[in-house]
């Protein structure tokens, strides 16, 4: 079995505003670029794991996460998780940053 790993362009790093949320989308799949007040870069799926199914990328960012604009559950940007009292997962995408371009790896 071959896995093929795709390094997608998405943003250049600069043009991204601090504690702000982004939509790009890969094929089918619906992407939330997140760029935290130190400057780190996040990508998770684009929708919050509650059955309203918000879009994250509209979210409010804070620190390391992003409340989903829909119902306020609190999501980790590093890892997905919904923070208690809240359950779920959101999946997350790993990225690359060279010269100043944001690569989603998928
Ligand atoms: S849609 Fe309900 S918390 Fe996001």
């Amino acid at each position: 079995m071959t896995t093929t790993i795709a390094r997608i362009p998405v943003a250049h790093l600069s043009n991204l505003k601090e504690r702000s949320g982004y939509s790009i989308k890969i094929d089918d799949i619906e992407i939330a670029l997140f760029k935290t007040s130190n400057g780190k870069v996040f990508a998770l799926e684009n929708r919050s794991p509650h059955p309203k199914g918000g879009v994250l990328s509209e979210g409010l960012v804070s620190g390391e996460y992003v409340f989903c604009p829909v119902y306020d559950w609190k999501i980790s940007l590093a890892d997905g998780k919904v923070q208690a009292p809240d359950e779920g997962q959101v999946r997350t995408f790993e990225l690359e940053i060279k010269n100043d371009i944001v690569f989603i790896i998928l």
